[in-house]
C-alpha cells in the first residue's frame, strides 16, 4: 500500500515513522510512505499557500492551487489514488472504514490547517473528508498519523500475531475484555481467578462476559450494530436485570 501526504509541515511524520508498527510496516514493505511539501508547489517566490478568506473574518485559509498542482504532479506516480482530506467536517473514522481503507492500493491523505482549506478541494478534489473525532486539531497531521496507524495494523503481515487485529476492540463489534499479566498480585491487587483455573472453555466465557458487560456500560449504541449470539442476549439481559455477574 501506498501513502501519500500532502502536509505544509512534513517533518510532522518523521519521527512518528522511525518507531514501533510504522517502522515495523515500512521495514516489512508492507506499506511505502512518501511526503509531499505543499509548499514546493506553490507558484509565488513567497511560496504561499493560504490567504485571507472571502467574505472577511478571521485566520487564514489554505489555497487550492498549490494542493491541485500537487495532486496533478503525484497522480501518476502509482495507482490510482483515493484521496482524503482530513477535516473535522469529514465523516468520523472507525474500524470499519478503516478495514475498507486497508483494501486500497493508494491513498493520498491532504492535511488542511484547522481555520480551514477551499472548499473547492473537498468539492472537486476528494473522493472522501474524513475526521477522526468529534475535536478540533491544530492541522490535519496528527489525524492523517492515525489513520495510517489504524490501517497499516490491519495490513498482512505488519502485526506479530496475526490473530490480534481480529480479537481486538471493535473488530468483534464490542469493547475488548480486560487482560492481566503478572505478577498474579501486585500491592495487594488480584487478577481474576478464572484466568488461572487453565480452563479454557471458562476462560472464553468469562472474556465474552466482559465484553458484553464493558460494552453495555460505557458504549451501548455500539451493542446495536455489534453480531449477537442468542447466549449473548441472555447474559446481558442477565447483566441488565442483575442475575448475571461474570
Ligand atoms: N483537522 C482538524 N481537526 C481534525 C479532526 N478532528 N479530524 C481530522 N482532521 C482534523
Amino acid at each position: 500500500m501506498l501513502f501519500d501526504i500532502l502536509t505544509i509541515f512534513p517533518e510532522f511524520f518523521h519521527s512518528p515513522l522511525e518507531v514501533s508498527i510504522l517502522r515495523r510496516g515500512l521495514e516489512k514493505g508492507a506499506f511505502e510512505v512518501r511526503l509531499w511539501d505543499i509548499r514546493d508547489f506553490a507558484t509565488d517566490k513567497h511560496k504561499t499557500t493560504d490567504d485571507r478568506p472571502f467574505g472577511g473574518g478571521e485566520g487564514m485559509v489554505m489555497k487550492i492551487e498549490p494542493i491541485y498542482r500537487c495532486l496533478e504532479h503525484i497522480q501518476p506516480l502509482g495507482p490510482s489514488p483515493f484521496r482524503i482530506l482530513l477535516s473535522p467536517r469529514g465523516e468520523i473514522l472507525d474500524q470499519e472504514l478503516c478495514q475498507a481503507l486497508s483494501k486500497k492500493d493508494r491513498i493520498v491523505l491532504i492535511c488542511g490547517r484547522y481555520e480551514g482549506v477551499d472548499e473547492r478541494v473537498a468539492q472537486h478534489l476528494v473522493d472522501l473528508e474524513l475526521s477522526i473525532g468529534d475535536y478540533v486539531l491544530s492541522g490535519g497531521e496528527v489525524a492523517a498519523l492515525v489513520v495510517m496507524d489504524a490501517v497499516v495494523r490491519l495490513l498482512p503481515g505488519v502485526l506479530g500475531c496475526s490473530q490480534s487485529p481480529v480479537k481486538e476492540s471493535f473488530s468483534t463489534g464490542l469493547l475488548e475484555h480486560p487482560q492481566y499479566t503478572r505478577p498474579r498480585e501486585f500491592m495487594g491487587w488480584g487478577v481474576p481467578e478464572v484466568l488461572l483455573s487453565g480452563d479454557h472453555r471458562k476462560i472464553a466465557l468469562w472474556r465474552r462476559k466482559k465484553a458484553l458487560e464493558i460494552t453495555m456500560r460505557r458504549r451501548p449504541d455500539l451493542l446495536e450494530k455489534a453480531p449477537l449470539t442468542d447466549e449473548d442476549l441472555e447474559i446481558l439481559k442477565g447483566l441488565r436485570d442483575g442475575t448475571n455477574n461474570p
